[in-house]
């Protein structure tokens, strides 16, 4: 079944959400509950299919998964299976989050490389490599990563590039290894803190994350705990940018404003009043004109990847010319494609695109290519006059919890067509 979106575009945003959990906090979360031997909850998290889909993956490996309400129940006492199947992993990309549980816990892993990408080549190398330097033989046969390990061993890693899922792999597998493993030129984003709190909380000695620097001393076990995933930082810069884009007001709750400085710092500068306090922020962008304004998408605290599509339609509206530069994936730009068909005026070249601003889009039907790009499809509709039809929005129901009803709540016209 595939559904799509019908928006009535034209409306300005108005009102009050709730942010949902981080779903690219959930994601490794769960993973790390591989590592006890025990039942972990975990509150706050999203009702999203790639929750689902991370879910089946531990099954597969024999955990006791229930979703109820937000809450998450991880039975992993009767865990005896090592293997992450391509059916789970090419449908999801962070299913990749279980290879360093799996050698922490089995000595040995069977993790299917995920493959091709909407946002261009997504290799995983770095967390391969990484594995070789904790001690593992890595080989790679039939599209799978096969890895076995007598003894696990602490060690200096220096990341050529400051990824988020090497790094979370890495404090996982390091948290049982033993001795003293360095990670130099860490991810500091705000789903690797949340991650190295709840290993701390389960035991494991871990210092520096959030900095560039993470020191890792293995312990000889974790035990399982009852863990908040933090506020989804992309969703609220999502609904931020969509309210802006349609020159409304939004209020969201239950977020940490301090995960989207950079966003609020640049919708300051586009004329946007913001107001924020550490758990919410209210943006006022009625009766004004955006002004167009350049950014260039950088790791956290930078200017983040995930709402650079977003980004493009906000300035689509824009009064003059920007600049939007890509840096984390050159070829994250198919979501411009897309919006050529509803009038904008966007070229491209190399990791870079100039946006024209327009005095209007019009409505048509586009498609979504990947969860952010499909955002930016959403805003659009939202922002363009007319009807849209928003095709393949299984990707929004992947990572946006409960979509359509946050923004009918916010006075969109919008509605699910189921086919
Ligand atoms: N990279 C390598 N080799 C590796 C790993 C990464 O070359 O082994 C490169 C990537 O190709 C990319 C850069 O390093 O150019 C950064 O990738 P990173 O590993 O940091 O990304 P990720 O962990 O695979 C997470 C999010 C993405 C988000 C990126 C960047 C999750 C589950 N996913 O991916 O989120 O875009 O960080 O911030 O946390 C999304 O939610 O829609 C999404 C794509």
């Amino acid at each position: 079944m595939m559904d799509h979106f019908v928006i009535e575009g034209g409306i300005p945003l108005s009102g009050t959400i709730a942010c949902s959990g981080a779903k690219n906090s959930a994601l490794p979360l769960m993973a790390a509950a591989l590592l006890t031997e025990g039942v972990t909850v975990l509150n706050n998290i999203p009702d999203l299919q790639d929750i689902r889909t991370m879910a089946m993956v531990l099954r597969v490996i024999g955990a006791d998964v229930r979703f109820d309400n937000g809450r998450l129940t991880i039975d992993c006492s009767h865990c005896n299976f090592w293997e992450a199947p391509y059916e789970l992993v090419r449908k999801m990309r962070a299913s990749f989050y279980v290879l360093g549980p799996l050698i922490a816990r089995f000595r040995q892993a069977k993790v299917s490389l995920p493959g091709g990408c909407a946002l261009g080549p997504r290799p995983v190398d770095l967390h391969l490599k990484a594995m070789e330097q904790l001690g593992c033989d890595i080989s790679i046969e039939d599209g799978y990563a096969i890895a076995t390990v007598e003894k696990l061993i602490g060690t200096h890693i220096h990341l050529d590039i400051p990824s988020v899922g090497a790094t979370g792999n890495i404090m996982m597998t390091a948290s049982l290894a033993e001795g003293k493993t360095v990670i130099d030129n860490a991810a500091c984003e705000p789903d690797i803190v949340d991650l190295a709190d709840m290993l701390k909380a389960m035991g494991a000695n871990i210092e520096g994350a959030g900095t560039r620097y993470v020191e890792i001393n293995g312990v000889k076990g974790l035990h399982p705990v009852e863990w908040t995933v933090i506020p989804d930082r992309i969703e609220a810069g999502t609904y931020l940018i969509a309210a802006a884009a349609t020159s409304g007001t939004l209020t969201l709750t239950h977020c940490r404003t301090d995960h989207i400085g950079a966003l609020l710092n640049k919708l300051g500068k586009t004329g946007v009043d913001v107001d924020s306090n550490l758990d919410s922020v209210s943006i006022d962008a009625t009766d004004r004109k955006l002004k167009a304004l350049d950014i260039t998408t950088e790791v956290y605290p930078g200017f983040p990847t995930d709402l650079q599509a977003p980004w493009t339609v906000m300035m689509c509206m824009a009064v003059g010319d920007s600049i939007i530069k890509e840096t984390i994936y050159p070829e994250r730009f198919t979501h411009v494609q897309e919006l050529l068909r509803l009038g904008t005026r966007i070229t491209k070249k190399l990791n870079s695109i100039c946006i024209e601003g327009v005095d209007r889009l019009k409505g048509a039907s586009i498609m979504c290519s990947d969860i952010r790009a499909g955002a930016a499809m959403v805003v659009a509709g939202l922002v363009a006059d007319g009807q849209s039809k928003i095709l393949r929005i299984y990707h929004m129901d992947r990572g946006y919890e409960g979509m359509e009803e946050k923004l009918s709540s916010l006075g969109a016209n919008i509605r699910r067509v189921s086919e």
